[in-house]
């Protein structure tokens, strides 16, 4: 075998281990539960070698869709004190216990990818999600816009907790009355590599915010003060709505409403241009500033379907300068630390949407660049949940699986 067979061995092996039937964690220990983006990116790593069980994860994730639509950040299928905030701080209102929050929406996005490598048994797979698929679009579309651009009510929805973006609004917010809790995160790796105290007291306090309130968005829209329109959610929704809209023709359906969200959505994103910053930036829709971070986030236009020669010139200059792009946070900012989760370090799963929008946008020399240097970061450091953009040594601990699956569907070259 190769050296690439080998890890690809492994990845696989990655998948296989940390499925708990039906649903994958995204690492043992740390994150015991499915959740919804992990999993998108988990059942596209399992389409390559298995893709009956690829289909199962995404089918998985929609049976925790709550009736109004949304589906949670964490579905908790089977109760872990190994983690917190657990199902008995969020209060949930699920089919089956839950978090109150989203998570960025790829799982369109992965299921029509796995159809295009199971066109004909998986027509029925597509056909009996794509109307729940439809339904948790519209939720977003009707409680989270602002000006077209889409709006996380809680760090953690973006997938990217602890990013300087939110720094501002975070400030501004009084925790003081969060009460005593313990983490369980830092139990399971290094403090350092972890968000700051500071932000975890908020984290816990806009849950208790969300519970009171119990998790009606127009309660929330009224009262949360955490709304911040930003790139990760406005990005992948506007991909979702084309994959669905995809999807939907190939069905037969009437797509005119994705039609007219696809308008809406391509102004919502163009109102997160920061002139001054000259990027993509999060909007604090609540007090107008900008968050001012080029994050990766940033450079997820292009998976969006939005071409933008800044941002493109931008990514080339990373891609010179950073031995393992793309570095979740500039690395000139003053935030920036190299090792801090999502402050800096280099995400795969990121790189992987990055890469897929490119390659999408005719951008192929930079597409296959940056597989390649995720592919190298793989395989020398492991598969770890993100890396040290200059160093590449691995942070966060823990067996990743969608880092595993990012090497199988897209860095690994097979
Ligand atoms: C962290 C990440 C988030 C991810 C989760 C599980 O919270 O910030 O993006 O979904 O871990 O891997």
């Amino acid at each position: 075998m190769t050296s690439s067979q080998v890890i690809s061995a492994e990845a696989k092996q990655v998948l296989i281990t940390n499925d708990r039937g039906g649903y994958t964690v995204p690492t043992e220990g740390l994150y015991p539960y499915q959740w919804n983006w992990d999993s998108a990116v988990a059942a596209l790593g399992f389409a390559q070698f298995d893709v009956d069980r690829a289909w199962v994860e995404i089918e998985t994730l929609f049976q925790g869709q709550w009736d109004d639509g949304m589906v949670p950040h964490i579905l908790f299928h089977k109760s872990d004190p190994g983690y917190f905030p657990g199902p008995d701080v969020w209060g949930c209102l699920g089919p089956i216990p839950s978090s109150g929050i989203i998570q960025p929406p790829i799982a369109a996005t992965m299921a029509r990818l796995i159809w295009a490598q199971d066109e004909e048994a998986g027509r029925a797979r597509i056909a009996a999600l794509y109307p729940k698929m439809l339904k948790w679009h519209s939720w977003i579309m009707r409680w989270r816009l602002h000006r077209g651009a889409v709006c996380t009510t809680h760090p953690w929805e973006t997938g990217r907790d602890n990013a300087p973006d939110w720094d501002n609004t975070m400030q501004r917010m009084d925790a003081s009355d969060v009460g005593e809790y313990t983490r369980r995160d830092t139990q399971h790796v290094d403090s350092a590599d972890r968000p700051t105290k500071f932000d975890y007291d908020r984290y816990v306090k806009l849950v208790q915010i969300g519970r009171r309130l119990k998790w009606d968005q127009a309660a929330m829209l009224a009262e949360s003060p955490f709304r911040v329109a930003d790139p990760t959610m406005t990005f992948t929704t506007l991909r979702a709505a084309r994959d669905l809209r995809t999807v939907g023709q190939a069905l037969g359906a009437d797509t005119a409403i994705l039609e007219a969200d696809i308008k809406r959505l391509e102004a919502g994103a163009a109102t997160l241009w920061n002139p001054a910053l000259g990027s993509y930036d999060s909007r604090d829709v609540l007090s107008g500033e900008w968050a001012g971070c080029v994050s990766n986030a940033s450079y997820l236009c292009w998976f969006a379907g939005v071409e933008n020669k800044d941002m493109l010139a931008r990514l080339r200059a990373v891609m010179e300068r950073v031995t393992y792009p793309v570095p979740s946070n500039d690395t000139g900012a003053e935030s920036f630390d190299a090792r801090r989760y999502w402050r800096g370090p280099t995400w795969a799963i990121v790189n992987m949407l990055i890469g897929m929008g490119l390659a999408d946008m005719g951008h192929v020399d930079e597409a296959n660049t940056l597989a390649k240097k995720t592919g190298d970061l793989i395989a020398e450091h492991g598969f770890a949940a993100y890396f040290d953009p200059f160093t590449g040594s691995a942070a966060g601990g823990g067996t990743f699986t969608w880092t595993a699956a990012v090497w199988l569907a897209w860095a690994g070259g097979n």
